[in-house]
Formats: C-alpha cells, structure tokens, sequence
C-alpha cells in the first residue's frame, strides 16, 4: 500500500497564521517578558518559528510528557519525561502545543503547571480538533481550528515520522 501525505495548510498559510499569532502574544503582553514552555517533541517546530516573531523579551524551556495507553490516543494519565528545566515562579508563561486533540494532556498539564504559581499562564496551540475534545481546555491562543482528521508535518507525527514537513497533511493511502 503506498503511503501519500494530502496537503491540508500550506506552509504559507501556516507561516502567515504564525506571523498573526506573534503579532498578538507581543501586543497582549506589551511591556512584559514571555517565558514560553515547549511541549517536546510536537510543539518544537511550531516554538521556534513563532519565537522568531515574537518582538518582547522571551526566554524558553522545554519539558516532555508521555502518556500512557495506545499511541493514536491519549488516556489522561500523563507522565513527566523532562521536566523543566527552570521555576515558572512569577513568570509570565505560555504552554505551546502542537495540537489540543481530547484535552487530556493539556488539562492534566496546566494543572500541574499552576502549583509551580506562575503570574499568569496561557496555552498556545497551533492546530485545535473541537469535535474531539473529551476534557475542557481553556485555549488563549490557536491557529487552526480543523477537522477530526489525522495530521502530521509541523513537528506532529506518524510513527515517529512526517515532523519535518513544513506544511500540515493527512496521511492517506491506496
Ligand atoms: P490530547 O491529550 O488528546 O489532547 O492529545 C494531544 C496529543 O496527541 C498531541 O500533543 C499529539 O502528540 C497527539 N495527537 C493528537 N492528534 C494528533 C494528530 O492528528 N496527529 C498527530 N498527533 C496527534
Ligand atoms: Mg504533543
């Protein structure tokens, strides 16, 4: 069976979404530094670029989770793989993710990032499936709202693969 990736956003339209979302965090935190906290290995791509665009002071850390259960499926129950490396006491945080899909992983996250007592806490997600929320997330910032399609490119993968397209496609096959 061969293997195709069916483009879903282009890499301009991702670029320019990433642009708009920089544009806003320097706005709504004009004046003040962004610590923006990295979900390893999804949110990598997306940080960095949008990092780039950001024109406040940021600094930036990283921490992997892992959850347990089957791999297309997240259960809630979230293990710290690497934690971070800095306190978030009395910073100005922003959780990236590469994509809200149940909520479980977010919300499980958020909560144990709150007791670290940071001055404030936001989630920035590049891609949100609505349709598939199971748990609440608050989500300040999001790219893309799409559909409960399977995505990869962008720092999402397939079995490990397909993180470094620079656009966001479905893995389809025939
Ligand atoms: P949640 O806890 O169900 O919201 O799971 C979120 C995590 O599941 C994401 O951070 C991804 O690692 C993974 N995930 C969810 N949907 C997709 C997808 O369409 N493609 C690739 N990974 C996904
Ligand atoms: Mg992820």
């Amino acid at each position: 069976m061969a293997e195709y990736v069916r483009v879903m956003l282009s890499e301009e339209e991702v670029d320019a979404k990433i642009q708009a979302i920089g544009d806003q965090i320097s706005r709504d935190y004009a004046g003040k530094q962004v610590h923006l906290v990295c979900v390893l290995k999804g949110g990598s791509f997306f940080m960095c670029e949008l990092a780039k665009r950001i024109t406040i002071p940021v600094s930036l850390d990283f921490m992997s989770v892992s959850s347990y259960g089957s791999d297309t499926k997240s259960s809630g129950v979230v293990k710290i793989v690497k934690d971070l490396d800095e306190p978030l006491k009395d910073k100005n945080v922003i959780v990236i993710e590469d994509i809200v899909d149940s909520g479980r992983t977010l919300s499980y996250l958020l909560e144990m990032l709150k007791k670290r007592e940071p001055a404030s806490l936001a989630l920035c997600t590049l891609l949100d499936k609505p349709d598939r929320r199971v748990v609440d997330v608050n989500v300040d910032y999001t790219g893309f709202e799409i559909p409960d399609e399977f995505v990869v490119g962008y720092g999402l993968d397939y079995d490990q693969r397909y993180r470094n397209l620079p656009y966001i496609g479905v893995v389809e096959f025939n």
